[in-house]
């Protein structure tokens, strides 16, 4: 007799390949327009499915996996961070978790440089200037930003996507620091040409950029408060493409506008779409739509990722990308 099928509920769109492919292995259901579920929609999708595939935008907490039904046994996450999920209280109830590392490391990567390059040289005040018709030709002193060659960058948590930050910063000729819960091997430390600073304030007050790569977690929450953005130099800017909650919004935005630091670069939001509307007004500050990974090639490896942990939780066996509390 043929093995049931398993049911899968897909919270958002995803790539039509990955969703092609998921419906060709399992009894899947997917969505038919690109908004978050409600609570009460995905409530009623963890009471019925085997298998939870949710993204950053919907938040599995305890209260959710209270109503979970006897049926649910993994959430595959599309994605990296797992801030959203109470993993925890899933794993007290015997739900496992995966997400799907590594695959996104080079995109989040290339756009944290990006960010840097676009704060330092003014990139978008160069593109404001073409879009509103106002370039009168070139002139020695015009939009004169920073070279970034021989800049201190701090790298704030030095795990996959941070070394990669490393790698392509040093070839811009910055010089490569980070603080980490861990410090690193000293061959992959020397690898990197990259200075420890076991003090995190130490590093800070020292730094030209600072780039936030660690992940969201209860200890990680306003890592970058009030205090320690006062650390910064005046000269210094500030790049976050991991998560909005380790940085003091709004202490950030207090600080650039009175010239405390000099710029940001954000790609992330201490609460989600509600960006504080002030950060939006500085021409010193860069914001993207939490778009860091987003290539189209990376959201297909993500789908592989997800699907590769599905069957394998199907045929018995524990994903490859499982997430256990200790890791957090
Ligand atoms: C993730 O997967 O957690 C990323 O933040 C998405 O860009």
């Amino acid at each position: 007799m043929p093995r049931e099928r398993l049911s899968v509920v897909v919270t958002r769109r995803l790539p039509e390949v990955v969703e092609t492919r998921l419906s060709e292995l399992f009894d899947v259901r997917l969505r038919d327009d690109d908004t978050p579920m409600t609570r009460d929609e995905l409530a009623a999708a963890m009471r019925t499915c085997d298998v939870l595939v949710p993204t950053l935008t919907d938040k599995i907490d305890a209260g959710l996996l209270a109503q979970a039904g006897e049926r649910l046994r993994l959430i595959a996450n599309y994605g990296a961070g797992v801030d959203h999920i109470d993993v925890a209280t899933a794993r007290q109830r015997g739900v496992l978790v995966s997400n799907t590392p590594g695959v996104l490391t080079d995109d989040t990567a290339d756009m944290t440089m990006a960010l840097i390059l676009a704060v330092t040289r003014r990139i978008p005040e160069g593109l404001a200037v073409m879009q509103k018709n106002e370039w009168t030709g070139w002139a020695p002193t015009a939009l004169l930003g920073g070279r970034v060659g021989g800049r201190r960058l701090g790298i704030l948590g030095m795990g996959r996507i941070g070394q990669a930050v490393a790698r392509r910063a040093s070839a811009f000729g910055m010089q490569i620091h980070y603080h980490n819960r861990r410090r690193l091997r000293p061959e992959i430390e020397e690898s990197l040409e990259a200075t420890y600073w076991e003090s995190l304030d130490q590093m800070i007050a020292r730094m030209d950029v600072i780039s936030v790569n660690c992940p969201s977690t209860p200890s990680t929450f306003h890592l970058m408060n009030a205090r320690r953005l006062k650390l910064m130099k005046p000269s210094g800017v500030l790049v976050n493409t991991s998560r909005g909650e380790v940085i003091d919004e709004n202490a950030l935005t207090r600080m650039i506008r009175s010239g405390e630091i000099a710029g940001a670069g954000l790609d992330v939001y201490e609460h989600g779409t509600q960006v504080n509307p002030r950060l939006r007004e500085l021409p010193n500050v860069v914001l993207l739509p939490h778009m860091g990974s987003a290539t189209l090639e990376g959201r297909i490896e993500m789908g592989e990722k997800v699907i590769i942990n599905i069957k394998t939780f199907a045929d018995g066996h524990r994903p490859p990308d499982q997430v256990v509390p200790a890791m957090l």
